[in-house]
């Protein structure tokens, strides 16, 4: 099972549009709505490959309620922490042929130290039953940084393992709690290592993990490091290195990321953890999700013929 930690979910709207002009009136030519945040496109992008999903989620309000219905009606599980106020809502207009998106992103809003006391405490108990627990994107305002290494510390405690996919202080929050995955894309990659390429930041970051995971007694970590259009690497426990690319190429790569990452761990569900195969289905889902417009959003046949054609090679 895969339990989703969601702390700063967003209703995601996205509006097809041919051009984006300040001070001018746009009627877009389609919609598309999703629940979103990073842990929301992960768990739906794992549903939607038929992953046993539970998203632990932070909602409130009205869109809050809005999503918890959208969530149902995909198939997802939820454990929902009801917060006050109301659930952001993120807003994105991209031109249907380049699909480059002009995005608008609130923040979200800052729960209680009671409410996000009881949101931890759901984690704790959703991991429980859980084999994977992934951790991508923000935290919600107001709540430090160093939660995340508490997020990735209650997973092992409940004896799930945790995949993180943030950035910033986050980021390094929960890398100094030695997660046994780490998944970031290039730029976030070179920030952490200081390597342009994508191959040498994958073993930096591998070295590293290791490093931290070994002075605890822990297992050899997986580092994966994703590169837009060139396919992604990852290291393996044994540190050995693969690089894997999909000749397919879609205009609407947002969340390809979070759809990489919940196919990666449908695949290693499906395959008993072999981490090249998981990786063509985490490339084929990732570039499926270009080819529609809205995050996470993507026929599964598609993902997985795709994920056939990945060439995985070892580096
Ligand atoms: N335009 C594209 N067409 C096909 N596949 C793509 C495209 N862009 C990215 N991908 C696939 O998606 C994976 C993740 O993309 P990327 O490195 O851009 O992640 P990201 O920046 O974390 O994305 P996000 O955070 O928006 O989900 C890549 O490794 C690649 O396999
Ligand atoms: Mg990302």
């Amino acid at each position: 099972m895969i339990a989703v930690v969601s702390p700063n979910p967003s209703i995601d709207k996205l509006f097809l549009v041919d051009e984006v002009r300040l001070g001018a009136i746009h009627r877009p030519q389609e919609l598309v709505v999703t629940p979103g945040g990073k842990g929301l496109n992960v768990a739906r992008a794992a549903r939607t490959l038929g992953g046993d999903v539970l998203a632990i989620a932070l909602l409130a309000g009205h869109a809050g309620h809005w999503i918890a219905d959208g969530l149902l009606e995909q198939g997802v599980r939820t454990d929902i922490t009801w917060a006050t106020g109301e659930t952001r809502t993120s807003l994105s207009a991209a031109d249907p042929s380049s699909g480059r998106p002009t995005e608008f992103y609130e923040r979200g809003e800052m729960p209680g130290p009671d409410t996000w006391e009881a949101y931890v405490a759901r984690v704790s108990a959703g991991a429980q039953g859980a084999r994977w627990v992934p951790l991508s994107g923000s935290l919600p305002p107001g709540v430090p940084a160093t939660a995340s290494a508490d997020l990735v510390e209650r997973a092992r405690a409940a004896g799930a393992r945790s995949v993180v996919d943030q950035h910033g202080a986050a980021l390094a929050a929960a890398l100094a709690a030695a997660p046994d995955v780490i998944k970031v894309n290039a730029n976030e990659a070179r920030e952490l290592t200081g390597h342009a390429e994508p191959r040498a930041a994958v073993a930096a970051l591998h070295e590293l993990l290791a490093g931290r995971r070994g002075a605890q007694g822990l297992g050899a970590p997986v580092a994966i490091v994703t590169g837009g259009e060139d396919g992604a690497f990852l290291a393996d426990p044994e540190a050995t290195i693969w690089h894997g690319t999909v000749d397919a190429h879609g205009p609407f790569p947002t969340g390809s990321g979070d759809s990489f990452l919940g196919a990666l761990l449908v695949g290693l569900e499906e395959t008993g953890e072999d981490w090249s195969g998981s990786l063509a289905l985490a490339l084929g889902a990732a570039a499926a999700n270009a080819e529609l417009a809205g995050a996470a959003l993507f026929d599964p046949r598609r993902a997985r013929s795709l994920a056939e054609q990945a060439r995985i090679e070892r580096v």
